[in-house]
């Protein structure tokens, strides 16, 4: 989730700088030691209860998950002491597709470069009622499974100076975060991307893979904005090896703020069919069928919020416009792309999959791609970006290829299998 910082070299000749954010995934700890049992049970169960709202009703999904259908007005955003007066905007105000009072949609239907239309799996066991939105349920190993109980749904930042301004070696492979990305730079209100779902392998729990655009505003070092959303598969975080929708957001460059899906007080939802952290399923099959989401993220230019819809018709909901500084303004930078952890548990790359874990050379069908990329310019119009730039810190391991034609837009290919003979 780490977003690598890149910059277009306008000041040396050709050359890429970046600074690479470093977090650590912290390996969970034992409580043991210092707090006893008891209070571990009491500390679980007082999370348990703000991160958990009474349901309406629940939903058990094939996949184990309780999907708790929670009236609109009781979401966690609403704990947030700001919101406590807040009106929910029902709809915005401005959709750069010009959709606006057009009736709900409620099948995306993805009939573009031979991809299906696609679910989320706990939709074979029931719906939510309208006036309530989708939460998945976090249970007692969730919170278990994290390093502490309150840094459950949050990043970990690793405090490291920042680095010399050229690419350094040795930052990169302590960060162990790879990424294979396209980027631009600018002015922007929004962007937009389609995407195929793959369900990559995950060598250790402690690693993960995702797919995912970032709006960005800020400087990396403290107070970088950053909005995300895609598809990740991160057994930390789940309990689990499936490919599931998420977002995450933070004002403040990964520290205090933010968190994924409804985990924190921020995001807030009106769409009672989707749920952020569900198993999206099916899945892209290697030579076989290709399931696509699309996702989109745009600011109205009359309330300052953040919206974001998933697929054609799902208009999620939003991030309040006081949750941030420099996106209350707009963005500086959208990234798409894929990014793991390498924790080269055996002093080697990791095995876990970018993407379909194919290289982006293997095209259609076997790697996995971005296509009909757009972003939202001043003039809250959605376009194609003028130049995409790439970036990936060890294209032997993981790369990415943009290209453009007529039907798909502006697209790239990315991803790849982690350890390889050129990679090892
Ligand atoms: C909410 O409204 C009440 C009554 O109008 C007011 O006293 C309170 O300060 C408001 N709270 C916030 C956070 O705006
Ligand atoms: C996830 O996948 C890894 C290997 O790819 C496997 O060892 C592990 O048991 C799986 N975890 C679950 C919960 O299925």
């Amino acid at each position: 989730m780490a977003a690598a910082q890149v910059s277009s070299a306008r000041r040396e000749m050709g050359v890429v700088r970046l600074w690479l954010l470093v977090f650590i995934t912290v390996l969970p700890l034992c409580y043991g030691g210092r707090v006893s049992f008891s209070n571990q049970n009491f500390e679980v169960n007082k999370h348990l209860n703000r991160l958990n709202k009474p349901p309406i009703k629940s939903i058990k999904s094939p996949d184990g998950d309780v999907i708790d259908c929670v009236h609109i007005s009781h979401q966690p955003a609403f704990d947030h002491p700001l919101l406590k007066n807040h009106t929910i905007q029902v709809r915005p105000n401005y959709h750069p597709e010009g959709r606006m009072g057009e009736s709900k949609v409620s099948i995306p239907k993805s009939n573009e470069g031979n991809s299906k239309p696609m679910t989320q799996l706990w939709h074979m066991n029931g719906k939510c009622p309208e006036g309530t939105v989708p939460i998945r349920r976090t249970k007692t190993e969730d919170l278990l499974r994290a390093s502490s109980i309150k840094s459950y749904g949050k990043k970990k930042r690793r405090a490291i100076p920042r680095p010399p301004r050229s690419v350094d070696p040795d930052l990169i492979s302590q960060s162990g975060h790879q990424h294979a990305i396209a980027y631009v730079e600018g002015e922007y209100y929004g962007a937009k991307a389609t995407m195929n779902v793959w369900e990559p392998q995950i060598q250790q729990p402690n690693e993960f893979s995702l797919s995912q655009m970032w709006i960005l505003g800020g400087s990396f070092a403290s107070d970088l904005n950053s909005i995300e959303a895609g598809w990740q598969v991160s057994p930390d975080l789940y309990g689990d090896n499936n490919t599931r929708l998420f977002t995450y957001w933070t004002s403040d460059a990964y520290q205090a703020t933010g968190c994924y899906n409804l985990l924190c007080s921020g995001f807030i939802q009106i769409n009672n069919e989707i749920a952020m952290g569900a198993t999206i399923f099916p899945v892209s099959a290697f030579r076989g069928s290709q399931y696509d989401i699309s996702i989109l993220v745009w600011k109205d230019p009359k309330e300052g919020n953040w919206w974001m819809q998933f697929g054609n018709g799902y208009v999620l909901g939003y991030w309040p416009a006081y949750l941030f500084s420099y996106l209350g303004d707009s963005a500086s930078m959208i990234e798409w792309g894929g990014e793991v952890v390498n924790s080269a548990a055996d002093g080697q790359h990791t095995t876990t999959q970018m993407g379909s874990g194919h290289f982006p050379a293997e095209g259609f069908g076997k790697a996995s791609y971005f296509r009909n990329i757009q972003i939202v310019d001043g003039s809250n119009n959605l376009r194609a970006p003028k130049d995409m730039d790439t970036f990936t810190e060890e294209p032997d391991c993981y790369d990415v290829q943009v290209s453009k034609t007529g039907d798909w837009g502006s697209y790239f290919y990315y991803g790849g299998p982690g350890r390889n003979p050129n990679c090892p």
